[in-house]
């Protein structure tokens, strides 16, 4: 049998050896999780069991092959709430605590103890079940249309104890956004890489779902399209909150005044990236929109 330190040493030697800049961390989530030990190396001479060093090897060897690690080990974290990702659904990213952070600014700075939210492109459902914690009055909702990523979303729901409706659909389609009216929030991560993103992926994200990254050639396809169409299902006064990608937020704001909201707020991420924005339904018609992507969106890569 070989000791934790002598397989430790092992696998953060392959994983550095196959380009992994993670590797030593990497070795130690992999480690904690298959010894169900946060500290498997304070006991370096102890024996691995044959099955479970195996095991180890395994997942090392995936990874190696670029696999995410949030995947191999089934389960990450995301604003304090365990999520279970794997392929099929998006792994929550750090950036998005962002989003979640600013609704609830917006919530405490309104006034706002049992909000009615709309988590649009929900996915693994994190900002749905991070929101529900922190605001236990509220009412949430949960749209999804992936069939790969709705069981996930809803076994995340059920894990974590959260009473969040889950909504089965397509966000570009008016039978959707027709199911919520008097929303007093919209937050929404949608897919938004550009074409040209989607050729040069890191190589962990290519075993992400596209249908999670690709928003439309200028990756600005859902902006347009939930701003226009979700519009409606919002209070006057309600706010829609959104992420994006580098450089996206001009072109984010632009979309959000182009269909009546004000008071346009940019939060940045903890890289410094100008990351999320939120702004305020206005009473205002919406004027004549020749560009309208609702309909022309087209989501294939
Ligand atoms: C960028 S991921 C965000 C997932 C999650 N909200 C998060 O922040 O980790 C976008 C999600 O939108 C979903 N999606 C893509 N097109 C959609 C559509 N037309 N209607 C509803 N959901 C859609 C994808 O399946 C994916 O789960």
């Amino acid at each position: 049998m070989v000791s934790r330190k002598e397989l430790f040493d092992e696998c953060m030697n392959a994983l550095s050896t196959a380009g992994i800049d993670t590797a030593r961390f990497d070795t130690l989530c992999i480690f904690q999780d298959m010894l169900g030990d946060p500290n498997p190396l304070f006991l370096p001479e102890k024996e691995v069991p044959e099955e479970t060093a195996e095991r180890i090897r395994q997942l090392t060897e995936l990874r190696c092959q670029n696999r995410p690690l949030q995947y191999l080990l089934g389960q990450w974290e995301f604003y304090g709430c365990p999520v279970k990702v794997g392929e099929g659904v998006l792994i929550p990213r750090p950036d998005t605590e962002t989003l979640v952070d600013q609704v609830l600014e917006i919530c405490r700075r309104e006034n706002m103890t049992s909000p009615k939210i709309a988590d649009l492109c929900s996915g693994s459902g994190c900002i749905a079940i991070a929101l529900k914690k922190q605001l236990p009055r509220a009412e949430v909702y949960a749209v999804e249309v992936s069939e790969e990523a709705l069981p996930y979303l809803r076994e995340n729901v059920r894990m974590n104890g959260t009473d969040i409706c889950i909504i089965p659909g397509d966000v570009l389609k008016k039978e959707t956004q027709q199911q919520l009216s008097g929303l007093d929030i919209i937050v929404s991560n949608p897919p938004y890489l550009t074409a040209d993103e989607m050729r040069s992926l890191q190589k962990e994200v290519t075993f992400e779902p596209a249908l999670a990254l690709f928003g439309g050639s200028d990756g600005l396809g859902f902006y347009r399209a939930i701003t226009e169409l979700w519009r409606k299902s919002l209070k006057t006064g309600g706010y829609m909150a959104f992420e994006f990608g580098d450089e996206q937020h001009e072109a984010v704001g632009g979309i959000l005044r182009t269909f009546s909201f004000d008071d346009i707020q940019f939060c940045r991420d903890g890289g410094g990236n100008i990351r999320t924005a939120a702004a305020v339904k206005t009473g205002e018609q919406v004027l004549n929109y020749s560009d309208s992507t609702v309909s022309g969106h087209k989501t294939e890569v």
